[in-house]
């Protein structure tokens, strides 16, 4: 693997800034491979040379996979000139350069958010062509019948004239539903309802493929995932 200057591996894998990373190294907290490194240019190579900060090691990772609980109030985005964004919730050592969310969620939706730095990844995951299930739980301001659960079965027509694919509608309660999807079409639940005279009071993602919010992981919250193989695992199957 190419070699690259420690205070950039500092700051892609330990989320640390530039500065931060030069005064680390300044005030020989960091060693490479047991050896005390005060270079900012001092070259490594990611995955072979043993770092660490303060004592403890800072793993090399390519990519990142962060699960957020996300909570209402806050734009899917990475940056915003007025309102919170995704991306300020995450602690700083989640915080990298190409960070995005994976598809979106309304500001007014809450539940399960993925961001990963892996665009590869990213595409696949939102690709309708994946077939990945993205489950949410949805309350309506009027009663789910037996009909809505058939139309959606057979394909929504959305106002656009855009068509949807088959979704799976399960009532919970009178006004309250779960439906799966496998695309992720602009507002895409709201409008489906929309189309049988339903209004979404409340809509939160219980689930993509089997991924699940992690019990005990609160609103605003965010967790790394072990990596690509873990994610790849729990996305690909439904559960
Ligand atoms: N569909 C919507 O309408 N909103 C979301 O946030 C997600 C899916």
């Amino acid at each position: 693997m190419a070699l690259i200057r420690l205070d950039k591996y500092l700051s892609n894998q330990a989320g640390m800034s530039r500065s931060e990373a030069r005064e680390a190294l300044k005030s020989l907290r960091v060693t490479v491979n047991g050896v005390t490194e005060k270079h900012y240019d001092y070259k490594v190579e990611p995955g072979k040379d043993i770092i660490t900060v303060n004592g403890n090691e800072i793993a090399y990772n390519e990519y990142l996979y962060v699960l957020l609980n996300k909570p209402k109030g806050v734009l899917t985005a990475t940056e915003d000139k007025h309102q919170k964004t995704v991306l300020d919730l995450l602690p700083e050592e989640m915080r990298r350069r190409d960070m995005a969310p994976v598809g979106r969620l309304d500001k007014d939706t809450t539940g399960l958010l993925l961001l990963t730095d892996d665009g590869v990844m990213a595409h696949k995951i939102i690709s309708p062509k994946s077939k990945i299930e993205k489950e949410y739980i949805a309350v309506l301001d009027g009663a789910v019948t037996d009909e809505h659960v058939k139309a959606f079965a057979e394909g929504i027509k959305l106002a656009d004239g855009s068509e949807c694919m088959p979704a799976r509608l399960k009532i919970l309660g009178e006004n309250t539903a779960s439906i799966t999807i496998c695309e992720g079409k602009y507002h895409q639940i709201k409008r489906m309802f929309g189309t049988v005279g339903l209004g979404v009071n409340e809509l939160s993602r219980i689930r993509i493929g089997q991924l699940r919010i992690p019990e005990g992981l609160a609103e605003g919250e965010a967790v790394l995932l072990s990596g690509r193989e873990e994610l790849l695992l729990k996305i690909s199957k439904s559960s």
